[in-house]
């Protein structure tokens, strides 16, 4: 008879649990009992690579963007090239670009001394990103924890799913509607591109010949043009760098929209989200947050949450890695 009735009153708890626990869910305080110092500890690290090259809160940034589009944000991205699969370090749109993983080494083991074993490399990523975008003085937003660390890696899936320089705007919308991201989201993450460097080869094509057509893209400001030339020749110096925002590189601000306005977006990525018309235009994105960094800040942090959200790890799916390179 309390038999029934307790399975009468379970039924209900186990039905809600069908729909509400089936949805992955990270929580900001997810580490708080576990470990506690979590965050002044990532943070510490962070301040310390900060302070020895101050373009290493861009590369972590970009860091966990890249790990997100592929396979979600599960640290796959970190892990190193092992006889049963090929990393993702060596995909194209992180060979020889992608920067700052001995930092998040380095604060994976400042994690480890204080909780070992608790908390997730992807994790720790995230905590990164929020970080870095704080300390160049951007937004801030509640990470949200409680992610796993995969145990594989997929070097075509890197290569296929995070959108090339070169993209058209089409490209860009229809590779983030793939991750669940909008219009909007797309606008308001590419304002990422506020900060940091990009390599020559990123952008040379645009100077030269513009998709195949033998001339220099017409969208490009001639000033802007001319100085890109000489930074970046024609047939040689493929890793020379220059500043995605040429104003304030290592300032979180909204100049990247006024650039895009004036023709000086470095990528052909970036222009595009101003420059093409049509019924998926989004200048109109582009113009409210040059108007008002308040509401880019604003977008960006939900649009940090909602990245960070894509096809996390939970529960007991995968594992806390003791290294971030490799699978335990
Ligand atoms: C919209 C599509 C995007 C494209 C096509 C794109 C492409 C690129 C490229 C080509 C670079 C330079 C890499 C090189 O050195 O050659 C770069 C740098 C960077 N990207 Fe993106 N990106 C995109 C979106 C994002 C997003 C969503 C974020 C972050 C949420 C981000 C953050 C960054 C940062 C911070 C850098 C500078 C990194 C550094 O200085 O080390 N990007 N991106
Ligand atoms: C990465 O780039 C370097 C230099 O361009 C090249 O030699 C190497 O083969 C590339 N790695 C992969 C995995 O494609
Ligand atoms: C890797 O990703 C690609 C999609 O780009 C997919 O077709 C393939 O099945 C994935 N491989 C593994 C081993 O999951
Ligand atoms: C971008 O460049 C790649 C490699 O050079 C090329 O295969 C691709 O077609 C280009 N995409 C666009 C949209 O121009
Ligand atoms: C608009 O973007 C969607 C992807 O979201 C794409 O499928 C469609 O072809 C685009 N339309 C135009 C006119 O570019
Ligand atoms: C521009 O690129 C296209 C294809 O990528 C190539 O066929 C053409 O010869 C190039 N034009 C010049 C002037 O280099």
């Amino acid at each position: 008879m309390s038999m029934v009735v307790v399975l009468l009153l379970l039924l209900p708890c186990a039905l809600l649990c069908l729909f509400s626990c089936a949805a992955a869910q990270l929580t900001p305080d997810f580490y708080d009992k576990s470990c506690p110092t979590l965050i002044p500890t990532v943070r510490a690290v962070l301040q310390k690579a900060i302070a020895k090259e101050p373009r290493i809160a861009a590369s972590l940034l970009r860091l966990h963007f890249h790990d997100c589009f592929v396979n979600g944000c599960d640290a796959s991205l970190l892990l190193d090239d092992t006889p049963s699969f090929t990393g993702e370090k060596g995909a194209v749109p992180n060979n020889r670009s992608a920067r700052g993983f001995r930092v998040v080494d380095r604060a994976k083991f400042a994690v480890e001394k204080s909780c070992p074993g608790v908390v997730s490399c992807a994790d720790i990523l995230a905590i990164l990103a929020r970080e870095s975008v704080v300390l160049l003085d951007g937004p801030s937003w509640a990470v949200q924890l409680g992610r796993r660390d995969s145990t594989t890696a997929n070097r075509s899936a890197a290569n296929n799913e995070i959108p090339p320089p070169n993209s058209t705007l089409a490209n860009l919308l229809s590779k983030f509607q793939a991750k669940g991201l909008n219009a909007q989201e797309l606008v308001a993450l590419s304002g990422s591109h506020t900060i940091g460097l990009s390599r020559c080869v990123s952008f040379r094509d645009r100077l030269y010949n513009f998709s195949g057509s033998g001339r220099p893209d017409s969208t490009l400001q001639p000033h802007f043009w001319e100085d890109l030339r000489a930074k970046c020749p024609r047939f040689h110096g493929n890793n020379v760098v220059a500043p995605l925002d040429a104003h304030t590189p290592l300032h979180f601000d909204n100049l990247y929209y006024h650039n895009l306005h004036a023709s000086v977006g470095l990528l052909n990525s970036d222009q595009v989200l101003y420059s093409t018309s049509g019924p998926n235009s989004t200048r109109a994105i582009v113009t409210r947050y040059r108007d008002d960094q308040g509401a880019f800040f604003a977008d960006f942090a939900s649009a940090m949450v909602k990245m960070g959200n894509i096809s996390p790890l939970t529960g007991t799916s995968g594992q806390i890695r003791k290294k971030c390179r490799r699978v335990n």
